[in-house]
């Protein structure tokens, strides 16, 4: 995820907001702020094996609310070269093990402050280092991705290692045209695509396949109206979203769903207005955050895949995303 727009760009203002999210974005960024600072919790320290993700979420979510300041920059990229590990990748926090999911968070942080010359000065060679520890996580014969050493595979890892090695500008030391032919193969007759050849399609699993084909310019591979039916159909009548047949809608796929829908010009197939309604009311009015549901607790994760969802639909005031 990145952003279309800089903070501030055409015009936003919060002044623009509505007022049904003008009054949590203090709280929201209270509370994203507060994540660090609960260091005397259980939670912050069941949670450290997802820190540089739990930073990436939070940072993006400042960003897209106007507020990219509201973490310090020079923390967040001390925290940031603290987790790159000796193998090139990064990993949730100091002294854990690399894992492509962790380095792709800690590139997009880079990329999102900027700092990707910053960082090659810190550390000699950083960004090759980086990048060659995400190509040698191919499977030459396969062309997916393994998460790490011991060599799971999914199309979660393939998405984030061309989305990387994009905002590195390194998708030359992988072969593409082999990770294309993966993702061909786990498309199903329903449109969508699953986690691997012959998988169930998954809302989540579609955002990663769509996402890699538009990084490596093949989104002419995809049955777009086919695909646009099976999103659409994730919307219930409260507005949100699932993220396949029978489950219960859950705001996290007002990304992946809506970012799909986005990359293939469908976004017009669901209603937005009624989106960000189930939004908004998932917001914690007294503490900020945002939940899966209305009424469950409020975790990171959810609140920036919240406010994304509402800068995709294009809610006033918000900084627009970009859904690859
Ligand atoms: C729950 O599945 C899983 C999610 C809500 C996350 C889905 C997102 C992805 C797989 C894409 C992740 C992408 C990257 C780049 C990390 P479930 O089967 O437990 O939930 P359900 O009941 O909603 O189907
Ligand atoms: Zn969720």
């Amino acid at each position: 995820m990145s952003l279309v727009s800089g903070p501030g760009r055409g015009g936003i203002t919060e002044g623009q907001l509505p007022t049904e999210l003008r009054l949590y974005v203090d709280k929201h960024v209270t509370y994203i702020q507060s994540l660090d600072k609960r260091k005397d919790e259980l939670e912050y320290w069941l949670t450290e094996h997802l820190r540089l993700s739990g930073l990436y979420w939070g940072l993006t979510a400042l960003h897209l609310l106007g507020r990219p300041d509201a973490l310090p920059r020079s923390e967040v990229l001390d925290f940031v070269v603290s987790c790159l590990q000796d193998d090139g990748g990064f990993a949730a926090a100091p002294q854990h093990d690399s894992h492509m999911l962790y380095t792709v968070s800690g590139v997009q942080i880079l990329a999102m402050l900027d700092a990707l010359d910053e960082f090659d000065e810190r550390v000699s060679g950083g960004r090759e280092k980086v990048g060659r520890f995400i190509a040698n996580l191919q499977n030459p014969n396969t062309g997916t991705f393994a998460g790490d050493i011991w060599g799971e595979t999914d199309t979660r890892f393939l998405y984030g290692a061309l989305n990387a090695l994009s905002l590195l500008g390194m998708t030359n030391l992988v072969d593409t045209d082999k990770a294309v032919e993966y993702i061909q193969a786990c498309v199903n007759s329903d449109g969508g695509y699953g986690t691997s050849p012959g998988a169930e399609s998954h809302a989540g699993q579609v955002f990663t396949c769509v996402g890699a084909l538009a990084i490596a310019g093949r989104l002419d591979l995809v049955d777009r109206d086919k695909l646009g039916g099976w999103l659409s159909e994730r919307q219930l009548p409260n507005g949100g979203l699932n993220g396949r047949p029978e489950k219960l809608e859950d705001v996290c796929y007002s990304w992946w769903v809506v970012s799909s829908l986005a990359m293939i010009d469908r976004l017009h197939w669901i209603s937005g207005s009624k989106l960000q309604e189930f939004i908004l009311k998932c917001q914690d009015p007294d503490h900020g955050g945002i939940s899966d549901r209305p009424g469950d607790m409020v975790d990171v994760f959810h609140t920036v895949f919240g406010i994304a969802g509402l800068s995709l639909t294009k809610y006033p005031g918000l900084v627009e995303v970009d859904p690859i």
